[in-house]
């Protein structure tokens, strides 16, 4: 018994050990990404934000505050980590991708987008405690429109 609460308490201090290295790993500056990876990486995270985009209205056609705030949530804690998906160089000359040329000319504008929809983000999660239908509806709107579209008109391609 004593024996085996040792085992127990090693493979816990190896997994500890293991998350602070993966922390490590993972808090290193992102600008370290290879572009192709770069662009990997930030399609899988657009797709996740895009699934949050129908957790959030499927919590809204069921009258569900909790899974709207969760799914908003979800994309505010996302919001800032997407600049670090666009390192230099991995623009349509590494790969492909939609991300236009114009992130890294303008890109104090684009990281504005992602700072509007962390706050639109976090605004959409306040107002469903209100539980007001018209409200959380109109202050989706307003996410998608100040956070998604305004970084995707200027700085992706159409398909
Ligand atoms: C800071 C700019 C920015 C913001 C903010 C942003 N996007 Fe994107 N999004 C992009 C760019 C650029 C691409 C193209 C990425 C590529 O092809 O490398 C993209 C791609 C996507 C894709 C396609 C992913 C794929 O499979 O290729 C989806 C879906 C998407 N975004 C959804 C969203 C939603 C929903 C929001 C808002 C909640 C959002 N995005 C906010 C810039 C942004």
């Amino acid at each position: 018994m004593a024996k085996q609460s040792h085992t127990k308490r090693a493979i816990a201090g190896i997994l500890l050990a293991g998350a602070i290295l993966s922390g490590a790993i993972l808090s290193a500056p992102a600008q370290a990404l290879d572009p192709g990876d770069a662009i990997q990486t930030r399609k899988a995270v657009m797709a996740s934000i895009g699934a949050h985009m129908n957790g959030i209205k499927a919590g809204m056609a069921a009258k569900n505050g909790k899974l709207v705030a969760g799914h908003a949530g979800a994309i505010a804690a996302l919001a800032p980590i997407l600049p670090g998906l666009f390192p230099k160089g991995s623009g349509p000359e590494s790969g492909e991708t939609r991300a236009k040329a114009e992130i890294w000319q303008q890109w104090d504008r684009f990281v504005a987008t992602t700072k509007a929809l962390r706050k639109e983000a976090e605004e959409l999660a306040l107002v469903t405690e209100l539980g007001d239908t018209a409200e959380i509806a109109a202050q989706f709107g307003t996410m998608a429109r100040a956070g998604c579209g305004a970084c995707h008109q200027p700085f992706r391609t159409r398909k």
